[in-house]
């Protein structure tokens, strides 16, 4: 049985992460999504409502489960006895920033693997950030975001204004 790590900040997700957390679901037996808790940046969203969104919109995938993680990825990974981390590539400008985690992760810990799943083209510009700029600025966010998230950032960006 293989167990794959899909990590992030998710903050929030987006259809660019649902598409691969749909497709490696459909590789691996089993896909843990997760969500990074001791983030450097300054989050929109609190940690418990990232993962209340993942749960929500990731509920009709029997085989995806969301757990977090603080410290390292690599000592996550093995907590949760996954073999593969997973992680998507929307373009050439997220390979090198990828490519180094991925060394650095095979290096702290030779039995992970990373594997990169290209980014369907339809959200290869997509991005968390993209998400929460337009809506800050009023923009449509409904084609990016499942509509239960969409509703999440308006009424979260709305109390920063
Ligand atoms: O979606 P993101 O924010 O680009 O995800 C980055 C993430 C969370 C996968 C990465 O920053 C991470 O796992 N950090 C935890 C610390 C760690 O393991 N660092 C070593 C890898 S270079």
């Amino acid at each position: 049985m293989t167990t794959a790590i899909y990590p992030g900040s998710f903050d929030p997700i987006t259809y660019g992460h649902l598409d691969i957390i749909k497709r490696s679901s459909e590789v691996f037996d089993k896909v843990i999504v997760g969500v990074l808790k001791n983030q450097t940046k300054n989050p929109l969203f609190e940690f418990e409502e990232r993962v209340e969104m993942i749960r929500e919109v990731t509920k009709d995938y029997s085989n995806v489960e969301i757990a977090s993680y603080h410290g390292l990825l690599v000592d996550f990974t093995k907590e949760m006895n996954a073999d593969v981390i997973v992680r998507g590539i929307r373009a050439v400008s997220d390979f090198e920033y990828e490519l180094m985690m991925a060394q650095t992760n095979k290096q702290l810990n030779p039995n992970i693997e990373t594997m990169f799943f290209a980014t369907s083209s339809r959200y290869s510009f997509l991005s968390s950030s993209t998400v929460r700029e337009l809506a800050y600025f009023d923009g449509d966010i409904t084609q990016f975001v499942p509509e239960y998230v969409s509703e999440k950032v308006y009424e979260k960006v709305k109390k920063m204004k």
